[in-house]
């Protein structure tokens, strides 16, 4: 199986990408690292090992890693995921510790075993990216394919009008990465927006008899409901829509390679993604824009029920 190293902030939608990651069985999770984001730090990590519990995957290691962005503090995204990030049901602590080694070390000693055929996919800030970046530049000569979960490339915003979230809470740490990788392939917030799931289709998905199913049930509650409130009949999954991307590429109905700038600074357009759409396609980031609907349910009911 291909090597599958995970960084993410759990996360209800993280953690639906998580559990596709986990049933897949032409790749193996070889761990997670975990950022701060949605929810802080000790959140993210107590999720992540919660959810590997969960889903009977408690070999995967869990390496925590940056407590906050790089220059800039961020507002977390708990309206949404709760304030612990799983929808606040209360559940019972995983037992575990996380391992000892920091997200972006692990991501480096990772990239180094897996050389040439870790397949690496951020669904955070890329704030552990950046740092392991930092340490060690030759980072992208070892990674096989990097897929994000970030940006919002028509101007779209979720974080603000212009930013999205991942991308907007770090913008410094987005940079350096989208800086640094020649390839990437991105499944942005519009994408997210243009592949909802229908609320009535995943409570059927929610039905399953599986521990998966049931425990995601509950901590996805309080974000759907949130969802159906603003967004009406569709529910909409980031994270699980860019593990589509990364499981699955031979999925992607229509893509598009155009050069991408992070913006760091401005007043209202922070943490925004520059897209050139200018000109004939070329260099770039590989944006997604098309998916195939039917195959990215079947991985997300899949994952659901699996036991
Ligand atoms: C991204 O931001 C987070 O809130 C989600 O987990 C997802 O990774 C969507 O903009
Ligand atoms: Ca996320």
């Amino acid at each position: 199986p291909i090597p599958l190293l995970i960084d993410t902030d759990p996360g209800v939608d993280d953690a639906l990408a998580l559990l596709m990651a986990f049933n897949d069985t032409a790749h193996r999770v070889v761990g997670l690292s975990i950022v701060a984001g949605n929810v802080g730090l000790s959140h993210t990590v107590g999720n992540a090992l919660k959810l590997c519990d969960v889903a009977g995957q408690e070999a995967v290691p869990v390496f925590p890693g940056c407590e906050g962005p790089l220059v800039h503090p961020c507002e977390d995204a708990a309206d949404v995921h709760g304030a612990d990030g799983f929808g606040d049901t209360g559940y019972v602590p995983s037992e575990r510790k996380a391992s000892t080694e920091h997200a972006a070390l692990a991501i480096l000693r990772l990239s180094h075993e897996h050389a040439g055929r870790l397949l690496l996919v951020a669904l955070g800030p890329l704030t552990n990216l950046a740092l392991a970046l930092r340490l060690d530049p030759t980072l992208p000569q070892r990674v096989a394919r990097l897929v994000v979960m970030g940006g919002a490339v028509t101007g779209h915003g979720n974080l603000t009008a212009a930013a999205e979230f991942n991308v907007g809470y770090d913008p410094e740490a987005a940079k350096v990465v989208f800086d640094a990788f020649d390839r990437i392939d991105l499944a942005d917030w519009e994408a997210t927006l243009a592949h909802g799931l229908h609320h009535d289709r995943v409570l059927e998905w929610l039905d399953a008899d599986s521990p998966r199913a049931r425990f995601y049930r509950d901590i996805s509650r309080r974000t759907r409901e949130w969802s159906a409130d603003r967004r009406g009949e569709y529910w909409h999954s980031a994270d699980a829509l860019a593990m589509a991307l990364a499981l699955r590429p031979d999925g992607v109905v229509e893509s598009v390679r155009r050069p991408l700038q992070v913006e760091t600074e401005g007043r209202h357009a922070r943490g925004s993604t520059v897209v050139d759409w200018r000109g004939p396609p070329g260099e770039g980031v590989d944006i997604m824009l098309r998916y195939d609907q039917a195959q990215f349910e079947a991985l997300v009911q899949a994952a659901l029920a699996a036991t």
